[in-house]
């Protein structure tokens, strides 16, 4: 069986360090490994959509900055093929025919579904399509035969359902359209949830608790030296606590060994940095510093690229819509074999 890696980003607002670290590192990974037969990334315009109705603009002119974030963090447009959702209408069909095999309650009991309701005080005015996103979704993984579909926890739900949509069609119709597609978690436990600067649990716009790749060096450093570290950790002779510490929670993610050579050479490695911190007599500036040393290298080239990107931004947009025609070939071809196994494939009735 082919392997085929498919994964997706709502463009609702610019990549930060949360992201960085919970999915395109692990992206960059896999292209860099390159053992795949094909992987996409899809920019998922029409699912932003089912929760911005009034705020078109927003996810419109959000399409370039998430493509922009993608190719300036390294994602290689000849290894990956970056498409918009909304440039592949064949989904649209997949997802009509889909939703003849999901009933409403199923959709009522997705716990992410469920959190987002919650989160955007929908109470009763839940928009259908809004409801209905995990199967859209289940197209988007299903028309390009995934086998692979890297994402983080809060995803797991509508790889569920996609699993469940697989089986059910194959029940009802037959026909081995479909491969099972399966859910990659990012290895690491602490690159699984970033916290916000500000100590919040999740990095998000509307907290304003980020740090955005675009961001600059000086805006960078000073969200660092901001950032929530032990509110008991007073003087620097008090004993500090690592846990729940965003500089350590960020160290973690991402700081290595060679790090500490070239920006702390008094510590040999985290462990060591945390039990100081621990005992007592080591200061918050101290390792803020060592935290923008590090954040810096990695967000430089970051920026630096970004800045030549933005440079021509039509040559972007004609990358995403050849790869959107290249996406539509492969789509149409599903859903082709889908209708014949639904027997709704109608040129057979042409007698020339
Ligand atoms: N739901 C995903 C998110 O909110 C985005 C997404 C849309 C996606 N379609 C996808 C992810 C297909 C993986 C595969 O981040």
């Amino acid at each position: 069986m082919k392997k085929v890696i498919l994964t997706g980003d709502r463009p609702t607002g610019n990549l930060h360090i949360g992201h960085y670290v919970g999915s395109l590192a692990n992206r960059l990974k896999l292209q860099e490994k390159g053992d795949y037969d094909k992987f996409y990334i899809m920019i998922a315009d029409t699912q932003a959509l089912t929760d911005n109705v009034n705020n078109v603009d927003k996810v419109k002119n959000n399409i370039i900055q998430v493509a922009i974030d993608y190719l300036s963090a390294g994602i290689d447009p000849e290894k990956v093929n970056i498409f918009i959702q909304s440039q592949v209408p064949e989904l649209a069909e997949m997802t009509m025919y889909f939703m003849n095999l999901v009933t409403v309650s199923r959709l009522n009991r997705n716990p992410t579904v469920k959190d987002e309701i919650k989160q955007r005080g929908f109470n009763a005015s839940i928009p259908v399509g809004f409801m209905c996103y995990p199967i859209s979704q289940a197209s988007d993984i299903l028309a390009f035969n995934s086998t692979v579909v890297p994402v983080g926890e809060d995803q797991l739900p509508m790889l569920e359902q996609t699993r469940e949509i697989v089986r059910s069609f194959q029940n009802t119709y037959g026909g081995n359209v479909f491969a099972m597609p399966e859910p990659l978690l990012p290895e690491n436990d602490v690159c699984r949830r970033l916290p916000g600067t500000d100590g919040n649990l999740k990095m998000s716009k509307s907290a304003g608790n980020c740090i955005y790749l675009k961001d600059e060096a000086d805006v960078v450093k000073q969200k660092i030296m901001n950032a929530y570290t032990d509110p008991n950790h007073i003087k620097i002779s008090d004993p500090g606590r690592v846990e729940g510490n965003v500089v350590f929670a960020y160290l973690d993610a991402l700081c290595t060994d060679e790090d500490f050579k070239k920006f702390l050479p008094e510590y040999q490695n985290l462990d060591e940095l945390k039990a100081h911190y621990r005992q007592g007599g080591l200061g918050d500036v101290k390792i803020k510093l060592f935290l923008n040393n590090v954040m810096q290298q990695l967000l430089e080239p970051i920026r630096n690229r970004r800045k030549e990107l933005e440079k021509d931004v039509d040559k972007i947009y004609e990358m995403l819509f050849k790869n959107g025609e290249k996406a539509r070939e492969v789509a149409g071809e599903t859903l082709r074999r889908m209708k014949n196994a639904m027997g709704i494939d109608y040129s057979k009735f042409l007698t020339k």
